[in-house]
């Protein structure tokens, strides 16, 4: 995910979490953003400003008061960025920001900031689940700060239960759709992804070579541009796009079930996944033996198209397909547009080492049912998926600002 151009106030209070929050001031500068990290005094029993410092290549806001530090710095700082992040989020801190107090740098900035705020609270699970915090944390969510839920897991304190700070990529995921242009808000996308497995047996199955990264690039893409993603996935290796609705499937069967199920309550769907086209068409209840013939055979019967039989479900959603071929790229493409009733295929030569399966870049051709053809030069498959989404947006009707609402 991209944070170019995109300036971050990282406030760090004191709790064991603060260590977590020079891997997240890493992965910012990494990821282009300009990071200005403010710690509260026990931020810095547990980390040096000196780490800070040397991670963003920005100096370390510490104090409200003394040399070096501009009078009007607690105003601004909260001001002139595209967001504050606080991580962690201790319960002193919950509690000042709730209250309206300032008595130190971070949190009068917090009184004076005007940009979004993303809070992440990380503390033992009995103080995160004292009804102080708990009241204080409300009161938060209330004034439109988006607080994200600690998660659940041994603590550092040695107690079990919820209080843990989220993994560095949710925080990421979080902070990207709340700089991000939301002209997805209020929209909901039914996006499908990975291999499908047909059974053959208890241990074996067919399947295909798709990794589901395209497919989770869309979701992750959609989520972070404000639309409610669903996600249909077939089996995969991929961590879970975060904020999205996970929805797990094996069989194109399985796959077809779900799609149904829920594309008549969808804007768009976006169909990403490599669905298998044939199955065995039997299962064996044991696993299949070796015996003594030299061959195996086994007889596959077709799946069902889904794009097609999704077809007869349309009204006004809006239907990307992908084509991933080895020969006749335009052509093909074209045809299972209109064969599948489809608003865009997405093609792509599957013969080019660097697009198409398992590889993080794509190179594709947007193939429009108006007769647009787009082709776009080779990018990542993230890059992709906004490209995508670019071409959706102008198509979909706007929602209204209620519906739009986070
Ligand atoms: N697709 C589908 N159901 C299937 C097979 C494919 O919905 N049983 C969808 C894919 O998700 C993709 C599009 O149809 O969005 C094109 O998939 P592709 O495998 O390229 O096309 P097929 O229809 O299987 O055609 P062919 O095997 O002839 O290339």
């Amino acid at each position: 995910m991209s944070f170019a151009d995109k300036r971050i106030l990282l406030g760090v209070s004191g709790g064991i979490a603060a260590y977590k929050a020079a891997e997240l001031a890493r992965r910012l500068v990494t990821a282009g953003a300009t990071v200005k990290v403010v710690m509260t005094k026990s931020a810095a029993e547990f980390v040096t400003p000196m780490t800070f410092a040397a991670l963003t290549g920005q100096t370390v806001g510490t104090a409200l008061f003394g040399p070096g530090v501009h009078p009007l710095e607690h105003i601004w700082l909260g001001q002139q960025v595209d967001a504050v992040v606080l991580v962690p989020a201790t319960a002193n801190l919950i509690g000042k920001a709730a209250n309206g107090i300032g008595d130190d740098l971070l949190s009068t900035i917090l009184i004076a900031a005007t940009r979004p705020v993303l809070v992440c609270p990380a503390m033992n699970c009995e103080m995160y689940e004292n009804p102080a915090v708990q009241e204080n944390l409300a009161r938060l969510r209330e004034r439109g700060m988006w607080v994200l839920e600690p998660e659940a897991g041994a603590l550092a304190c040695g107690a079990v239960g919820y209080g843990r700070l989220p993994e560095t990529d949710s925080i990421l995921a979080a902070l990207g759709r709340l700089v991000a242009v939301r002209d997805l808000a209020g929209q909901r996308l039914l996006v499908t992804a990975g291999p499908t497995h047909e059974d053959l047996d208890p241990v074996r199955y067919v399947t295909n070579r798709s990794s589901g990264k395209m497919g989770y690039a869309v979701a992750r893409a959609a989520w972070r541009r404000g639309a409610d993603v669903a996600l249909v996935t077939g089996p995969t290796s991929l961590p879970d796009p975060f904020g999205v609705e996970m929805i797990r499937v094996r069989s194109a069967l399985d796959m077809l079930g779900e799609v149904v199920k829920r594309f008549p309550s969808c804007d768009a769907l976006v169909m990403a996944a490599a669905v298998g086209d044939y199955r065995p068409e039997s299962l064996a209840e044991r696993k299949i033996k070796r015996g003594s013939t030299a061959a195996l055979q086994v007889t596959l019967v077709q799946n069902p198209d889904i794009l097609k039989e999704i077809s007869a479900l349309k009204e006004s959603q809006i239907t990307i397909g992908f084509a991933a071929e080895t020969h006749d790229l335009i052509e093909e493409a074209n045809r299972k547009l209109t064969e599948k009733n489809l608003d865009l295929i997405v093609a792509n030569d599957v013969n080019q080492p660097d697009s198409g399966f398992a590889v993080d870049t794509n190179e594709v051709t947007l193939v429009a049912a108006d007769g647009e053809v787009v082709s776009l030069p080779l990018l990542t498959k993230d890059e992709v998926a906004d490209k995508i989404l670019d071409w959706l947006v102008p198509r979909l009707t706007p929602k209204s600002p209620e519906d739009a609402g986070d």
